[in-house]
């Protein structure tokens, strides 16, 4: 826990975690700067106790912003906790790219699933050409997706030693973390998510801008060229998952190694996008028709991840 008073807040180094507020602003319309200051400056995940004298006004302040917790109360003020959402950097990001308001972002992002299932139900979605149209356009998942980040790490960068291509980057949560420490490659069919990621790598994580390429395209990669593949909730999309993934067991090396989280078993209201044409399919199981070994299973929140390998010969 870091004590800080007000005015050293405001010029504290980036990357708060646990702060203690000794003082409290005196003129309530410094509030919006010193929460302002503490958030810019914060963790995501960080969090702030704040005593405030005034609570109504602080707490109409503080609403703006994130969350706030009373976590007590004597005669005179009420104690207040603050945590910085673990998604906070991806909220002001999107909202940078969209041009929306933060609050905008976050409402979307808040619906969570149900946005990307409403925008499914109301698309042309019978034939394959019109799902691949709503993969391509919507811009749903964005704030679905956007709104589970965890925080990306950055610095220090280990050296780039291994090639890896991910397969429907999404938000790019695997990319940003990925290119820590290695080169990826990455396609989405989505426009929208290509976009986000492309803006986020220029504007937010430039450091790592030559260790990423966000491909509009995946046809034209060469067979036997990468260390590792990634492919998480986007084979129980597709039409033909088994050709996609003999497609990413091509781009691997002799040895390579792929991770895949397909969860082809959930199907149904909850999940109108995944094709349940596809239910009776296993990760295991297609790995087994490719060729390749399956070498390892973790989880992955409630989901099963897989970690298999290819042959040498
Ligand atoms: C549930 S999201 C998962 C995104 C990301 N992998 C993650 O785990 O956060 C499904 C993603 O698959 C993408 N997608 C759907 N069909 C695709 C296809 N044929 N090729 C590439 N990406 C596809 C969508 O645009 C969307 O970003």
């Amino acid at each position: 826990m870091t004590e800080l008073t007000c005015q050293e807040l405001l010029t504290a180094p980036f990357g708060l975690r646990e702060v203690l507020l000794l003082d409290t602003p005196t003129d309530l319309a410094q509030l919006p700067a010193v929460l302002q200051g503490w958030y810019h400056r914060s963790t995501p995940g960080g969090g702030l106790l704040i005593y405030l004298r005034q609570p109504e006004v602080a707490q109409d302040w503080a609403a703006r912003l994130v969350d706030m917790a009373e976590v007590g109360r004597d005669d005179e003020a009420v104690w207040y906790e603050l945590q910085r959402p673990l998604a906070a950097d991806a909220w002001d990001q999107l909202a940078a790219f969209t041009g929306e308001a933060r609050e905008a972002v976050v409402g979307k992002s808040s619906a969570g699933i149900f946005r990307t299932k409403t925008a499914w139900q109301e698309a042309d979605t019978a034939t394959p050409a019109e799902r691949a149209q709503f993969y391509a356009r919507t811009d749903a998942y964005l704030y679905e997706l956007v709104g589970y980040e965890p925080p990306i790490p950055v610095q220090p960068l280990a050296p780039a030693t291994t090639r890896h291509f991910e397969l429907a980057h999404g938000t790019g949560r695997i990319v940003l973390t990925v290119a820590q420490q290695a080169y990826i490659d990455a396609f989405d069919l989505s426009e929208p998510m290509r976009g986000f990621l492309k803006f986020r790598v220029e504007r937010y994580y430039p450091h790592l801008a030559a260790r990423i390429r966000v491909l509009d395209e995946w046809d034209s990669l060469p067979a036997d060229s990468y260390d590792a593949v990634h492919a998480y909730h986007v084979l129980e999309h597709l039409e033909d998952p088994l050709a996609s993934l003999r497609r990413l067991v091509a781009l691997l090396r002799p040895g390579g190694q792929i991770a895949v989280i397909a969860p082809f078993e959930a199907i149904g209201p909850e999940y109108p996008e995944h094709n349940p044409a596809l239910a009776h399919l296993t990760v295991p199981g297609l790995f087994a028709e490719v060729g390749v070994h399956l070498r390892e299973t973790w989880k992955v929140g409630e989901w099963d991840a897989f970690g298999g390998v290819k042959p040498r010969w």
